[in-house]
C-alpha cells in the first residue's frame, strides 16, 4: 500500500492568493432564478424550474406557507422522509434549533464572519434540495450568493473530500464488523475502501473493533440527482470546508464583488471564515474553474429559496455588526 500521508497546511496558499485576484470572476445569471409570488405559486412551476436546474424564489411567503411549500416539493420528489429526518436531527446535533416544522436556524456566527460556498452535507448524506427562508435581513450585508457548479470545470482535477476509509487486511470483514462500521462510523465497508490515491490525514480510533479506519483526502465521487435524473459532481461541505483555498477564493470574490464588510483594523481571514478550524490542506482551486454562474440576492422578509443542493452551493456574505438584524433559516431534504 503506497497510500501517502498528506502534507497539510498552507503550502500553496501564498502562491494561490497571488493568482486568485484576477481569476475570481463568476458571471451573474439572473435567468437561472425563477421568481414567483406566493399568491401565484404552483407546484408545477417549482418542479419545472428545478428540473431546468434553476433556483426557485417564492416571494411574500409566511412562515407556515414556507413549511407547506417545502413539504409539497419534497413529497413530489420522494424526499418527504428526508425532510422530516433533517428537521428531527437539527436540534440533536446541538448547532441548530428548529424553527417552524421543517426549517432550522443556521449556524451562529461571530462578527464579520462569512460562510463560503458549499452544498450541505457530504457524499454519504442524501440531501437533494436546500431551502432558505428569510424572516428579516436589515443588516448592511448578509447577501446570499448561490453558485452553480460547472460539471466540466477544471477544478475537479484538484478537489478532494475528507472521508473515512477502511483498510482491507488479510481477511474479509465479518457481517458484525461491517454492521458496526456502518452504524458507528457511517462507513460502507464494501465501498469506502482505502486506495492508493487516498492521502491519509489520521488514523481513527476504532476501539479494537477488528478493522483499521483512516480519515483521508479522497477523490469526490459522483452523486445521483433525483431532480435531474443523472449523476453530478457536488461541492459538498466535506470538499469545500477542508480546503484553505476555498476560503481564499471566497474572500477574494467578496472583495471583487464589493460585498465584503471589514472593520477599521484589518481582520485576518481566519477570523472571518466560518470553517477555519476544519481546513487541513490547500487544493489550488480557482472558483472560475468550479462555478459557471451565480445568483446574488439579499433576501428580504418572506423570501423563500429552493434549489438543487447537489448542483448549487449556498454561501453568505458578512455584514457590519450592529447594522441590523438577520434571521434566515434553512431546510434540507
Ligand atoms: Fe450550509
Amino acid at each position: 500500500m503506497s497510500t501517502s500521508v498528506v502534507n497539510t497546511g498552507y503550502q500553496n496558499t501564498v502562491a494561490h492568493s497571488m493568482q486568485t485576484a484576477a481569476n475570481c470572476i463568476i458571471p451573474e445569471d439572473s435567468s437561472k432564478l425563477s421568481i414567483i409570488d406566493v399568491e401565484k405559486f404552483n407546484l408545477d412551476f417549482a418542479l419545472k424550474s428545478l428540473k431546468q436546474d434553476n433556483v426557485v424564489l417564492v416571494e411574500n411567503v409566511k412562515p407556515a406557507d414556507a413549511d407547506r411549500i417545502i413539504l409539497s416539493i419534497a413529497e413530489e420528489l420522494g424526499l418527504k422522509e428526508s425532510l422530516e429526518l433533517q428537521a428531527a436531527f437539527a436540534s440533536i446535533n446541538g448547532f441548530r434549533e428548529n424553527v417552524g416544522q421543517y426549517f432550522m436556524s443556521v449556524n451562529k456566527r461571530s462578527d464579520y464572519e462569512f460562510i463560503p460556498p458549499h452544498s450541505e452535507g457530504n457524499s454519504t448524506t442524501n440531501m437533494q434540495i436546500a431551502s432558505l427562508y428569510s424572516y428579516e435581513n436589515s443588516t448592511d450585508g448578509g447577501e446570499s450568493v448561490l453558485m452553480n457548479i460547472d460539471q466540466d470545470g477544471s477544478a475537479w482535477q484538484c478537489l478532494r473530500e475528507v472521508a473515512p476509509r477502511i483498510k482491507i487486511g488479510t481477511r474479509p470483514l465479518t457481517q458484525n464488523e461491517i454492521a458496526r462500521a456502518k452504524l458507528l462510523f457511517k462507513v460502507d465497508a464494501n465501498v469506502d475502501i482505502l486506495c492508493d490515491e487516498d492521502e491519509i490525514l489520521r488514523k481513527i480510533d476504532t476501539k479494537n473493533l477488528g478493522f483499521e479506519l483512516y480519515e483521508v483526502l479522497t477523490k469526490p465521487k459522483l452523486k445521483y440527482s433525483q431532480i435531474l435524473r443523472k449523476d453530478v459532481r457536488v461541492y459538498w461541505d466535506s470538499v469545500a470546508s477542508c480546503d484553505h483555498d476555498s476560503a481564499q477564493e471566497y474572500l477574494q470574490f467578496l472583495k471583487n464583488s464589493g460585498l465584503l464588510k471589514e472593520p477599521e483594523t484589518e481582520l485576518p481571514l481566519e477570523k472571518m471564515d466560518n470553517a477555519t478550524g476544519r481546513r487541513v490542506w490547500s487544493s489550488g482551486v480557482m472558483f472560475n474553474g468550479l462555478f459557471k454562474s451565480k445568483i446574488t440576492r439579499k433576501l428580504v422578509s418572506g423570501d423563500l429559496i429552493i434549489q438543487n443542493n447537489l448542483t448549487w452551493t449556498h454561501s453568505t456574505a458578512n455584514w457590519t455588526p450592529g447594522s441590523g438584524g438577520r434571521q434566515v433559516v434553512a431546510a434540507f431534504a
